[in-house]
């Protein structure tokens, strides 16, 4: 295999590093807009891909704009020259045989699908956008056969959407049915003032206090 020089940027907040550091079978980061969610997720993605050779990962979001404008360009852009990209597979190849792929669930019929894959890690990204059904039967994609890694599924939420309830009920409430085990739900909240302003950032807030 040839050897790459591949640097990834950015430096997790604690929040984003609690997130990477979950091994649970559920694993959701929620809260405020802007708390570094949706970046904690591709980097999650990205690491475990690196992380282990061969290893089959899934990033869903509900529509398709949403996942070209927010995840498509920005993995193309971070990974370019060092990871393949088939656009009309949307799946990104590693050179040590991971691949993450990239879809959506427009309709409630979309989760189809994935019908009969597997995968050894499924990312849900916004996933109070998605009904519980479509949850659930996603969730039944994320198998593994391998014996160095057991599935895992994470989730990054806001609050409100069609999937509001059942992101609470997990996550937040914590009741659980007989199929589910309380000890495989993680819930990270995460906080906007988490990320670190930049020195120039912090400039202009103080320019524009002193004008108000
Ligand atoms: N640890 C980090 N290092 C560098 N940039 C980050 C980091 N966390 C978040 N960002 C950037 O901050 C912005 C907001 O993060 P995002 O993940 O989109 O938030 P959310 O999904 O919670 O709304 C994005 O531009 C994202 O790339
Ligand atoms: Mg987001």
């Amino acid at each position: 295999m040839r050897d790459v020089e591949f640097q990834l940027k950015g430096y997790p907040n604690p929040r984003q590093r609690a997130f990477f550091e979950s091994r649970a079978r559920h694993t959701a980061y929620g809260g405020a807009r802007g708390g570094g969610k949706s970046w904690a997720m591709r980097r999650k993605l990205v690491l475990l891909a690196l992380r282990y050779e061969g290893l089959q990962l899934l990033l869903l979001r509900r529509t398709l704009s949403e996942l070209n404008e927010n995840h498509v360009r920005l993995l193309q852009t971070e990974l370019s020259g060092f990871v393949d990209y088939n656009q009309t597979q949307r799946v990104f190849t590693f050179p040590n045989g991971s691949r993450i792929k990239l879809g959506y669930c427009d309709n409630e019929q979309d989760v189809y699908r994935y019908q009969g894959q597997e995968y050894d890690v499924i990312g849900l990204e916004e996933a109070t956008q998605f009904t519980e059904s479509q949850m659930q039967f996603i969730s039944t994609c994320n198998r593994s056969v391998r014996t160095d890694f057991t599935p895992r599924m994470y989730y990054t939420c806001n609050p409100g959407g069609v999937g509001h309830a059942w992101v609470k009920r997990l996550f937040i409430d914590r009741r659980y049915r007989a199929s589910e085990r309380a000890e495989d739900y993680v819930f990270i909240p995460a906080r906007a003032e988490t990320i670190s302003i930049s020195h120039s950032t912090r400039a202009s807030m103080k320019a524009q206090a002193t004008v108000f």
